[in-house]
């Protein structure tokens, strides 16, 4: 998963701005032993900036992959006033204990949770979507960028996280696993769409985000 060393990783977090109490607070980042790598404060610092730009400030934006919801308070803190976090996973263990984290950081009005698969979920949400930021299951990336992109309002922003797959993404065709495989061509499809405006950061294992022209 890491391909940056510890230490320059440690570094760039200590760079990273301040984690404000609701987050140092947040839930175990393995609940139950599970083994789902969390978001890194620097990753959703670098997802949660373009929400918490005041101009910005979306009114609808979307999580993929809520995990111990990380993520989910760091977008919802950057919303328009009266916006909705809508944030989705699939796991049915997470609610209970998310919810109580969300509770805590006073953003139950602006956090709604969804526990189904996320292709079942994003086509009932409302939309359009300013902010979909995409941290779930990897095989299926280009299958959110194709449920995602009809639904964005023209200069929103898609945030992928993990698209270097920890340097897999360099291997050989006939070395690729059926993860790395989908996320170059999530890659792909975004650099090819002439809708898309893509900048692909190597922070940490990589971040992908592009601007609905
Ligand atoms: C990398 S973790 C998300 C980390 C999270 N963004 C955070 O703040 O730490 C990936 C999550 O995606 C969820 N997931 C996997 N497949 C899914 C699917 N088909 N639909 C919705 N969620 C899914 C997993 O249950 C897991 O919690």
């Amino acid at each position: 998963m890491q391909f940056i060393s510890p230490d320059l990783d440690a570094y760039c977090e200590a760079r990273s701005g301040e984690e404000p109490w609701y987050l140092k607070d947040s839930p175990p980042r393995r609940a139950r032993g599970y083994t789902c790598p969390p978001c890194s404060a620097a990753i959703c610092k670098a997802a949660s900036w373009p929400c918490s730009v005041s101009l910005f400030g979306p009114r609808i934006a979307i999580g993929i992959g809520t995990y111990t919801g990380y993520s989910a308070l760091c977008l919802a803190e950057g919303l328009a006033h009266g916006g909705m976090l809508h944030t989705i996973d699939i796991d049915p263990y997470l609610p209970e204990m998310v919810h109580r984290y969300i509770e805590k950081a006073g953003m139950l009005d602006r956090i709604t949770m969804h526990h189904r698969p996320a292709l079942e979920v994003i086509p009932e949400l409302p939309s359009p979507f300013e902010l979909a930021f995409i941290d779930a299951d990897k095989q299926n990336y280009p299958a959110y960028l194709e449920a995602v992109l009809p639904r964005m309002a023209k200069g929103g922003i898609i945030v992928a996280d993990n698209v270097l797959w920890s340097g897999k993404v360099l291997a050989p065709p006939q070395e690729r696993d059926e993860q790395t495989a989908a996320l170059i061509r999530f890659a792909d499809m975004v650099n090819a769409d002439p809708r898309f405006d893509p900048v692909m950061i190597p922070l940490r294992d990589g971040v992908l985000m592009a601007r609905v022209k």
